[in-house]
C-alpha cells in the first residue's frame, strides 16, 4: 500500500491524486482520499486503479488551509472492495493506514461488545474507532491517539484527521515506512517513499519504528517513548527524468532497454587496476567470517541464489540462501561467524528487514544489497551495497535484479581477493567479463522482433518449464516467475536434471520448454536433458548460440567466452518473452493484478 497526507494552503486534490499516482505500483486494488477543511471533512474512495479515483474527484477542489490524506491499496483483511478501501471512518474521524494490526481481533471484539458498528472487514477500521472512543474518554485527541497507537500491535504507517482538532494530521510508523516532508513555505507532506515528494519539499525525515506525533499549522511534534524527538531533517535530492516512459509501451519494456546502462552505473568506480573496491565493506572483518547466509523475496531471491554459485565457486566460501519468511520463524542458528546478506530492490521488504532484524539481533555481521538509499533495509544493515538501478517503476523487476547478479558478482570476486583465493589470471577474466556485460545488455532489435513475432505461439498450453542447470537454474526460475507475474500463465522453473524425477510426466506438446543451453557451462548434460522432454513431444524453445536438431523454436545466441556473458543475454531474452506474451494477452504489463512492487506486509 502508499500512502500520502499534506497540511497547508494548496490544492490538496491535486497532491493527493498525483502522489498516489507515484506509489501506485506499491499497491491498485483500491484508493481513496479525505480532506478536511473548515470543519468538514470531504471523502472519496473507489475500486480498482487509481484513475477511477481520479475521475470521481474531477469537480473537487479544496484550496486555501487544510489537510488531506490518501491511500492506495493492496488487499490484506478482506477483498478489494469500496467498503474496504481507505480512508476508514467513524463519527468524526479519518484514518488510512499501510501495515497489519495485529491484535486487531481483539480490539474489534471489544468494541463490539460497546455497540460499534463496522463498515469494513479491515483490520485499520478498529484503529479510528479505538481513537475516537479514547477521545470521548479522555477528552483530548493527543492523549487519544497516543493510547490508541499504544494498544496497536503489529505493522503501521497511520495518518489520522478528526473534526475534533481540525487543523492537525497525526502520524504514526512502526515497521512500514513513513516519511514526512517540509517544503520551503514549510507546508508538511507525508508519504511512503520519496518518490511523490520530489518537487514538492527540500527536506526529508525517514521516521524510525515507534515514532509517532502530529503536524499542526506552524509545529510538527515527533514522540518515541514518551520522549519528544529531534526532527532530523535530510536534504531531498532526487530528479524525477528517470521516472518517465520515453516512448517506450511500459515500464517494464523500458527497464529492460535501460539495463546497459543501468549495470554500467553499478560497476562505476568499483572496479580500479583489475582490482575490486568496495569502500562500502572496509569496516566488515572478512577474516572473522567462514560462511555466508543470504535472505531475500521474490526476484531478489532468485539472484541469492546465483550468488549462492558464485560465492562458493569464486570465493571459496560455504554459502546458503533462504526465502526471508522461511527464515523467519524456523527457529535459525544465527551464527556471528557468518555473515548475513539480503537482497532487496525496495529495501521495505517486510520479511526480509524482519529477518535482518533477527540475525542483527543474533549478533551477525549483516549486509544489505539494496537499489534504495536511506530505505529501511539500508538504514538496519551494518553496510550496504547499492545497486544504482535508479527508480524501477515495474513491478515485474528487471534492471534491479540484473544490478543485484552484478553486485552480487563484484562482492563474489571482492570477497575472493580478500582471502586470497583467486589466481590473478582468474580475478582478471572475471574482470573483463564482467566489463563487458554493459554491451550484451544492448537489446538487439532484431532479437526483440523476433521474439515479439514468436510470442504468439506462446499464449496457450498447459505450462511452461524454464529449465538451465548451475547459475541457469536460478535464471530459469527468474525466467518463470517474470512470465507468470505478467501473462498469468503458469511457469515454473526447474533444474534442467531434476526434470526426469517427476515433472517429465507432464511432457506433451501442450507443454512449453524453455531451455537455457549455454555453452561454457554444461552444455552436454543440457542436451541430454532437452532430448529426454523432446521424445515426449515437449515444445521445445531452445535459447543457445548452438542450433539444436529437436528445437520448435530457437533463439540464437551471440558466442561468449565467459558464461556470465550468456546469462546475462539469457535473463534479457527470457524478459522480453515474458514482455511480449503479456502484451499480447493484453495485460497490464507494468501493474499485473493481485500483485505489489514493494510488500510492508508479511
Ligand atoms: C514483491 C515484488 C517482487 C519483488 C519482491 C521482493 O513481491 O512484486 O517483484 O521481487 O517483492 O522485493 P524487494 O524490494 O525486497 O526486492
Amino acid at each position: 500500500c502508499g500512502i500520502v497526507g499534506y497540511i497547508g494552503t494548496k490544492e490538496k486534490r491535486d497532491f493527493l491524486i498525483h502522489g498516489l499516482k507515484e506509489l501506485e505500483y506499491r499497491g491498485y486494488d483500491s484508493a481513496g482520499i479525505a480532506v478536511l477543511k473548515e470543519g468538514e471533512i470531504s471523502s472519496f474512495k473507489a475500486t480498482g486503479k487509481l484513475s477511477n479515483l481520479d475521475h470521481k474527484t474531477e469537480n473537487f477542489s479544496s484550496s486555501g488551509f487544510g489537510l488531506g490524506i490518501g491511500h492506495t491499496r493492496w488487499a490484506t483483511h478482506g477483498k478489494p472492495t469500496e467498503a474496504n478501501a481507505h480512508p476508514h471512518w467513524g463519527e468524526f474521524s479519518y484514518i488510512i493506514h499501510n501495515g497489519i494490526i495485529e491484535n486487531y481481533k481483539e480490539i474489534k471484539d471489544e468494541l463490539l461488545k460497546e455497540g460499534i458498528t463496522f463498515l469494513s472487514q479491515t483490520d485499520t477500521e478498529v484503529a479510528v474507532h479505538l481513537f475516537e472512543k479514547n477521545v470521548r474518554e479522555l477528552g483530548d485527541c493527543f492523549k487519544a491517539f497516543e493510547k490508541t497507537i499504544a494498544s496497536l500491535h503489529g505493522a503501521y504507517a497511520i495518518l489520522l484527521i478528526t473534526k475534533k482538532a481540525p487543523d492537525v494530521i497525526f502520524f504514526a510508523k512502526n515497521a512500514v515506512p513513513l516519511l514526512l516532508g517540509r517544503s520551503p513555505e514549510h507546508e508538511v507532506y507525508f508519504s511512503s517513499s520519496d518518490a511523490p515528494l520530489i518537487g514538492h519539499v527540500n527536506e526529508v525525515v525517514y521516521l524510525e519504528d515507534g515514532e509517532y506525533g502530529w503536524v499542526e499549522k506552524n509545529a510538527i511534534t515527533l514522540i518515541k517513548n514518551n520522549t519528544k524527538q529531534h526532527l532530523d531533517f535530510k536534504p531531498l535530492t532526487h530528479d524525477k527524468l528517470s521516472a518517465q516512459k520515453d516512448g517506450y509501451r511500459y515500464f517494464m519494456e523500458k527497464e529492460i532497454y535501460e539495463q546497459s546502462i543501468v549495470v554500467g552505473e553499478t560497476l562505476m568506480g568499483r572496479i580500479k587496476e583489475n582490482t575490486i573496491v568496495l569502500d562500502e565493506l572496509s569496516h566488515i572483518d572478512f577474516s572473522a567470517i567462514d560462511a555466508i547466509k543470504i535472505c531475500a523475496c521474490g526476484t531478489s531471491y532468485h539472484a541469492a541464489l546465483s550468488a549462492c554459485y558464485m560465492f562458493e565457486r569464486l570465493s571459496k566460501i560455504r554459502t546458503n540462501v533462504e526465502i526471508a519468511s522461511e527464515f523467519r520463524y524456523k527457529e535459525p542458528l544465527l551464527d556471528p561467524k557468518t555473515l548475513f546478506i539480503v537482497i532487496s530492490q525496495s529495501g521495505e521488504t517486510a520479511d526480509t528487514l524482519e529477518a535482518l532484524k533477527m540475525a542483527k539481533r543474533g549478533g551477525m555481521p549483516t549486509l544489505a544489497i539494496c537499489n534504495v538509499d536511506n530505505s529501511s533495509i539500508v538504514r538496519t544493515a551494518d553496510a550496504t551495497i547499492l545497486t544504482r538501478a535508479g527508480i524501477e517503476k515495474g513491478v515485474a523487476s528487471t534492471k534491479a535484479f540484473a544490478t543485484q547478479v552484478i553486485t552480487l558478482w563484484l562482492l563474489s570476486l571482492y570477497v575472493a581477493q580478500i582471502k586470497e583465493c583467486i589466481a590473478p589470471e582468474r580475478l582478471n577474466e572475471e574482470i573483463s567479463a564482467l566489463l563487458k556485460i554493459p554491451l550484451v545488455l544492448k537489446v538487439n532489435e532484431q532479437t526483440h522482433e523476433k521474439i515479439r513475432r514468436l510470442s504468439k505461439r506462446y499464449l496457450h498450453g498447459h505450462g511452461f518449464f524454464f529449465i538451465g542447470r548451475d547459475l541457469f537454474y536460478p535464471l530459469a526460475l527468474e525466467g518463470a516467475l517474470k512470465l507468470k507475474e505478467i501473462s498469468y500463465l503458469h511457469a515454473e522453473g526447474y533444474p534442467a536434471g531434476e526434470m526426469k524425477h517427476g515433472p517429465i510426466a507432464l511432457a506433451d506438446s501442450e507443454l512449453f520448454t524453455i531451455a537455457l543451453m549455454p555453452k561454457n557451462l554444461l552444455y552436454d548434460k543440457m542436451k541430454s536433458n532437452v532430448e529426454e522432454l523432446g521424445a515426449r513431444d515437449s515444445t521445445l524453445l531452445i535459447i543457445s548460440p548452438e542450433p539444436f536438431d529437436l528445437a520448435d523454436d530457437f533463439i540464437k545466441t551471440n558466442a561468449h567466452t565467459h558464461m556470465m556473458g550468456e546469462f546475462f543475454e539469457m535473463m534479457l531474452i527470457t524478459q522480453l518473452l515474458a514482455l511480449e506474451i503479456s502484451i499480447r494477452l493484453g495485460n497490464d504489463v507494468d501493474m499485473p493484478r493481485n500483485l505489489a512492487k514493494s510488500v510492508t506486509v508479511e
